[in-house]
């Protein structure tokens, strides 16, 4: 089906292939039936239960307008966001560049969101939520980094009631200075302020919270980070978010546009984050993979790699929903 509709998409703008195909998710009862083909592989991070461990990354459904549509499609988990706390429109278009010899997107959108009320009103209209609820929150654009964590801090109270995870996102690369906050001393001092607010909102029920970074990190940057995210800080890290690096996708057309590289390309660089931090923070604490999965072999590379679970984003655009029930059919026979 996907194959069918595809060339249709790709032959609109990208942005505005994107905007149409979640409007149309919106409305559509056909994809009752999809989750139905997807293996049950019952997992559990960071006390989430999860029907499976394959999930939608952040980024596609940034205002929750979708929520139902991507469990029905056979997501164990499913993140929205990121949101900030006012709205923001992003970057000028065009800002969504397709790589279709790659496999992989570039994109410099920008946080653009209709704000964290929004996000809430929609979350509160979802019926189907049929596994956790991730919500991704990030600071607007014009708070400047010394005030970014009372952005954080904000989307956090007003989401947790309705979140199953909370994701920190400090790693966009299209949030001028956004990144600066993996520093070691920066990350401390916003994950544990966040810790102590998150600890005082789940005296009824936990939200665990995790944090997404780079993969434009070296060893000694990623050491520090692990350094961090042991003090009990978060609960979980999610490995990685899009990347800088041109180099797999050089003289491409489009390989010079600013912003994030999603896709095929990553896959290499993300997995070998995920095994730093595997290496580096033992074997039980939660690691979610996302970067460049667009076959079963590429799910199950990011298992082996030390992943808990996986997230993916640009595969989906390039292969459909099938790639869901593709990618927990290889992990499960990993598991086997
Ligand atoms: C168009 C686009 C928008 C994205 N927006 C966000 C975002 O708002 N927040 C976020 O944490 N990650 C965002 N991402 C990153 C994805 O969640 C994911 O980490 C990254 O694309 C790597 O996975 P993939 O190779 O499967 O796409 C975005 C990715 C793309 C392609």
């Amino acid at each position: 089906m996907y194959g069918l509709i595809r060339p249709l998409l790709f032959g609109l703008d990208a942005e505005r292939s994107h905007d149409l195909t979640l409007r149309a998710l919106c409305m559509a009862p056909w994809l009752g039936s999809l989750s139905s083909r997807v293996p049950s592989l019952p997992t559990t991070l960071a006390g989430l239960s999860l029907r499976n461990p394959v999930g939608l990354a952040a980024g596609l459904d940034k205002n929750g307008i979708a929520i139902d549509a991507f469990f029905k499609m056979g997501f164990g988990f499913v993140e929205i966001g990121t949101v900030t706390p006012r709205p923001q429109l992003g970057n000028p278009q065009p800002r969504l560049f397709r790589l279709k010899e790659h496999e992989a997107i570039i994109n410099r959108f920008g946080f653009n969101n209709l704000g964290v009320d929004a996000l809430c009103a929609n979350v509160d209209r979802a019926k189907h939520r049929l596994g956790p609820l991730g919500i991704n929150i990030g600071k607007n654009k014009d708070t400047d980094n010394d005030h970014a964590i009372d952005d954080y801090r904000f989307c956090l109270e007003r989401v947790h009631s309705r979140a199953d995870y909370i994701t920190v996102n400090i790693s966009s690369p299209n949030t001028a200075g956004l990144r600066a906050l993996q520093e070691a001393a920066s990350l401390y001092a916003l994950l544990a302020s966040l810790r102590e607010t998150q600890l005082k909102l789940s005296s009824s029920r936990r939200v665990p919270m995790f944090v997404k970074i780079a993969p434009d990190l070296n060893e000694a940057d990623i050491e520090a980070i692990a350094k961090v995210l042991e003090q009990d800080v978060v609960d979980g890290v999610i490995a990685t978010n899009t990347t800088l690096e041109r180099a797999t996708v050089a003289g491409h057309v489009h390989a010079d546009e600013v912003g994030g590289l999603s896709g095929a390309p990553l896959i290499a660089r993300a997995n070998e984050i995920v095994r730093e931090l595997r290496s580096a923070l033992g074997d039980a604490f939660p690691i979610i993979g996302a970067g460049g999965i667009t076959s079963l072999a590429d799910a199950a590379s990011k298992i082996t790699a030390g992943a808990n679970a996986v997230q993916l984003y640009s595969g989906l655009i390039y292969r459909g929903p099938s790639l869901v029930r593709d990618s927990v059919a290889a992990i499960a026979k990993l598991k086997q």
